[in-house]
């Protein structure tokens, strides 16, 4: 059975760049760019394996290739291979007529189809909050990550600060389900959105989970003032836990 978020991104997906961009006024453009600009600085360090060549690249939870784009960017001919890995047709087949150099892979972020170690870096960029279990989505990442190689998972985490919670509280419920509506026709999709952002989990409570299958938090950036954060993790280069 398709899953139901499976199926809602499918119905929302040719609206969906448009609107991301529109709701956050052009900030996820932004934010994207600094997570890429600071997993290029991690990967300056020569501990890194080998400093700034051969990188490997999955976007996981990657839709319309946003990321992978901006990431390829970024790393220049320093990026060997970039898969986008999404569960969701309908925003994976926007990725190529974008023309993004990414190969796209239909896959659940749950159950990745990938060996271990395949990749080197991995994103994953409002993604984690969809998921069923971001525990189980950590460990497949932790497991398709090589050694020394970062995760940055860019999120809407539960909002903790008086401002985002009255932002997500009273504004958002009104204001962007009435958005989406009017862009996209589908209002639940826009619901379910201000939802998932309510019900996740707080930005600590994540990182303490992604300790707990291996990780080491290398960074933590609030973006305007705690409305969306990048989380990045490093696969230990010695032993895990994981
Ligand atoms: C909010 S979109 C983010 C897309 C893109 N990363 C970006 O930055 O715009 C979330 C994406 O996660 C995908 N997704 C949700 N749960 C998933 C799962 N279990 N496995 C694979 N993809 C999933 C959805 O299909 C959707 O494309």
């Amino acid at each position: 059975m398709v899953s139901p978020v499976r199926k809602m991104f499918d119905e929302i997906a040719n609206r969906y760049d448009f609107l991301n961009h529109f709701l956050s006024c052009g900030q996820d453009v932004m934010w994207r760019r600094y997570c890429c600009r600071q997993m290029k600085k991690f990967c300056r360090d020569p501990q890194v394996f080998g400093g700034m060549r051969d990188i490997s690249l999955l976007d996981m939870c990657g839709g319309t290739g946003d990321f992978a784009r901006s990431f390829r960017k970024t790393f220049g001919d320093a990026c060997v291979q970039a898969v986008v890995g999404d569960f969701s047709f309908g925003m994976l087949r926007r990725v190529r007529p974008k023309g993004i150099d990414a190969a796209a892979v239909q896959c659940d972020a749950m159950k990745l189809p990938f060996g271990e170690a395949s990749f080197k870096m991995m994103l994953n960029g409002f993604g984690m909050r969809n998921v069923p279990d971001a525990r189980g989505a950590l460990q497949e990442s932790f497991r398709v990550l090589e050694r020394g190689g970062y995760l940055c998972v860019l999120e809407f985490f539960a909002p903790r600060n008086i401002f985002n919670r009255f932002f997500y509280g009273v504004l958002a419920p009104v204001f962007i389900p009435l958005m989406g509506a009017f862009f996209s026709g589908k209002r639940d999709a826009y619901v379910y959105l201000v939802q998932s952002i309510k019900r996740f989990l707080p930005v600590k409570d994540f990182c303490r989970i992604a300790e707990e299958c291996g990780f080491e938090v290398a960074k933590v950036k609030s973006f305007n003032g705690g409305i969306s954060y990048g989380v990045f993790l490093r696969k230990p280069a010695e032993a895990s836990r994981g």
